[in-house]
């Protein structure tokens, strides 16, 4: 390999934080993996971290790690709270270390943000002061000078640990409104002692912590801290206020780290992890500014989702350094890719938030629809070559099809895939319709030169039978001919309703009325886009949801994003509703929570957003086949795009 790369010079030269050389400017920010257990150190993190480090980031900061008891926000954060921690950590430098990957800890305590813990109850959540936080209803205690000092020497103890397990530095997460911003927050901080009132004052716990953190590490380790810029929060910090934060303490500090948002509001969290919604790199500016200020190095993270961004906001001396979380997470070889100059060769991260932070908020380990890989390198983390090469025959050329086929390729096997439309993609090309979310056309991309660079032989327009099959004879089927627009049997809908589905309406194959009434059966993206798609062309929507709320199937930050977004056009959203049936007029629902009849007048056109039924005829028809047959995604059972790659590959390995 050249000793740089020709297209991204910036991104691949080293830098010095503090007294810690860092191979390059690609760098994981500390991200929740739910693979914390105990509040230890796991192998799977240690694989998970260890797959990116193989690829070549340069820095990675660990997620969160609670420095008083106090601090555990969920019930698998990661704690730093005693000795029983470093083989853990110790494990994790050693490894990420032999790669050539520094790693530095996060510092957290959340304050008031407590999501949810063990045992299910609510414990005494503490902050500056008893301001509610809004997104959780959590009602704080304000914590006395006692316990102030108690969670200062938290911090510095936990940092000591961090440097006895052999780490390269810490960073105090003063972000996304946790302990530390809530102190800084005058809407937040209400105390009338010397932590609260003037901006000195309401530093003044930050300004200990870093102080500290220093005296119980010395020189060489570095120490960072991650602030929010915007908590894009009615009453929060704006840019301004928290560039006169950084100003202040930069001189005590090895970098910082810039992003926006607050986990206390619904608005604010979004910015915690930006949904597609939100352009890429929207932070650099914010970075830049922050640059212009200070003269330690400063990281920005926020939707670089590709390295040709990474090195403009470089090159630009926008920042030093980019966080590319979930680009790392999608493509843990993204950095390696780049630097050899193969950026086309990069699955691209689609800011779709379905299993990454979405598996977080489960509390299961997250992953990435795209990469299902992610987060189960203990099972598929080293891909192996067949010894026993067979021909397989894949059938559907959606997510599931074509995850499959590419795997199987690359394991070694002799791969056809044969797709009945004109183009791959199945659902995905729909998906891609909806208002704001052209990116997630990005899996039929990322998929096609998987397929591509594995060698499967692709035949698209070519529907497949049964007697197909039996003549090509292939050792394996793996059928994935997914599903179609799903029609509610049982309604009761009379003849001259006007009723269209979805889908219709997305290839705008429906010919809609001007007031328009959309069943939503799955509380999932495409009753909320079809609702904004026609509210934005001026008709009359009201969503009737078969759920509790809008959105409520999806990641919370999508969902709150695609709901403020429809609310604003005037939709009108009416939960609790099942459908029962239409005329040519009105459209009747059951109110899902006390069985009323619900009725929607007005309707002129109704549109179906019943999920998926699956098209599964043709599994049906190579029940007898002498040969291998699996079947995987919707044709098996309606799910999403995440069900049918993580199908995919597990059907390939299967083979
Ligand atoms: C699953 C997940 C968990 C996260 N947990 C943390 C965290 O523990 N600490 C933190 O500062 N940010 C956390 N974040 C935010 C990321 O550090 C990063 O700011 C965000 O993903 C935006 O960067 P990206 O667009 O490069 O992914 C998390 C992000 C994800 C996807
Ligand atoms: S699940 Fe979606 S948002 Fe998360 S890393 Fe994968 S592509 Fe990106």
């Amino acid at each position: 390999m050249p000793d740089t790369s020709q297209l991204f010079p910036h991104l691949f030269t080293p830098l010095k934080i503090g007294g810690v050389e860092v191979a390059n400017r690609i760098l994981s920010t500390g991200h929740d993996t739910s693979m914390a257990h105990n509040g230890q150190v796991t192998d799977a993190m240690i694989a998970y971290h260890e797959s990116r480090a193989r690829g070549g980031a340069g820095l990675i900061v660990s997620q969160v790690v609670g420095v008083h008891e106090t601090a555990r926000y969920t019930s698998h954060v990661l704690m730093g709270t005693n000795d029983d921690c470093l083989p853990g950590f110790s494990r994790l430098a050693q490894t990420l270390h032999a790669h050539g990957t520094r790693i530095f800890a996060q510092l957290f305590h959340p304050g008031r943000e407590i999501m949810e813990v063990a045992d299910g109850t609510a414990p005494v959540a503490y902050s500056a002061s008893a301001t509610p936080s809004d997104r959780f209803h959590v009602i704080p205690r304000a914590m006395s000078r006692r316990m102030i000092r108690e969670v200062v020497d938290g911090y510095a103890a936990a940092a000591r640990r961090m440097q006895t397990a052999g780490l390269d530095g810490v960073e105090i997460v003063a972000s996304h409104g946790y302990l530390p911003a809530q102190f800084l927050s005058p809407q937040v901080n209400r105390r009338d002692d010397d932590y609260g009132g003037s901006a000195e004052n309401r530093m003044r716990f930050v300004r200990e912590v870093i102080d500290a953190v220093r005296t119980a590490t010395g020189d060489g380790f570095a120490i960072g801290l991650r602030i929010s810029g915007d908590e894009h929060t009615h009453d929060g910090m704006e840019d301004a206020d928290s560039l006169d934060v950084i100003r202040a303490l930069a001189p005590g500090l090895d970098y910082v780290s810039v992003i926006a948002g607050t986990s206390a509001s619904l608005s604010g969290a979004i910015h915690i992890v930006p949904p597609m919604f939100e352009e890429t790199g929207y932070l650099a500016p914010f970075a830049h500014a922050v640059k212009q200020a200070v003269d330690i190095p400063v990281m920005v993270a926020g939707r670089i989702n590709q390295p040709q961004e990474a090195e403009g906001i470089i090159a630009t001396g926008q920042a030093d350094m980019c966080g590319m979380t979930r680009a790392l997470i999608c493509d843990p070889a993204m950095p390696a890719k780049a630097r050899a100059d193969s950026p086309d060769d990069i699955r691209a991260c689609i800011g779709c938030n379905q299993a990454c932070i979405g598996h977080f908020h489960k509390g299961v380990p997250i992953s990435c629809i795209q990469f299902p890989e992610t987060g189960r390198e203990l099972i598929y983390g080293t891909r192996r070559q067949t010894g026993a090469p067979r021909t397989v025959m894949v059938i559907g050329g959606g997510p599931a099809g074509m995850k499959a086929a590419a795997t199987a390729a690359a394991l070694g096997h002799d791969v056809t895939l044969h797709e009945a439309a004109a183009q791959p993609g199945g659902q995905a090309l729909l998906a891609q319709m909806l208002p704001g979310r052209a990116e997630f056309g990005g899996i039929v991309t990322n998929l096609s030169r998987e397929m591509q660079q594995a060698g499967v032989t692709v035949h698209l327009n070519s529907s497949v039978t049964a007697d197909m099959v039996a003549q090509a004879a292939p050792d394996a089927v793996i059928v994935a001919t997914g599903g179609t627009a799903r029609i509610p049997q049982g309604m009761e809908f009379s003849d001259d309703a006007h009723i269209v589905t979805a889908w219709d309406v997305l290839r705008s194959h429906a010919n809609v009325g001007g007031s328009v009434t959309i069943a939503d059966w799955r509380a999932d993206w495409v009753g909320l886009g079809v609702a904004e798609l026609l509210a934005s062309a001026g008709r009359r929507v009201r969503l009737c949801v078969n759920g509790t709320h809008a959105g409520e199937m999806l990641q919370s930050y999508v969902r709150d994003t695609m709901v403020g977004r429809v609310q604003k056009l005037g939709v009108e959203i009416i939960p609790y509703a099942q459908l029962y049936g239409a005329d040519d007029d009105t459209a009747y629902f059951i109110n899902a929570a006390n069985g009323e009849a619900m009725m929607i007048e007005d309707t002129e056109t109704l549109v179906l957003a019943q999920g998926t039924d699956v098209a599964d005829a043709l599994l049906a028809a190579l029940e007898d086949y002498d040969g291998r047959v699996i079947g995987i995604g919707d044709c098996m059972a309606p799910r999403t795009a995440e069900e049918a790659v993580l199908d995919g590959l597990k059907a390939a390995w299967a083979l």
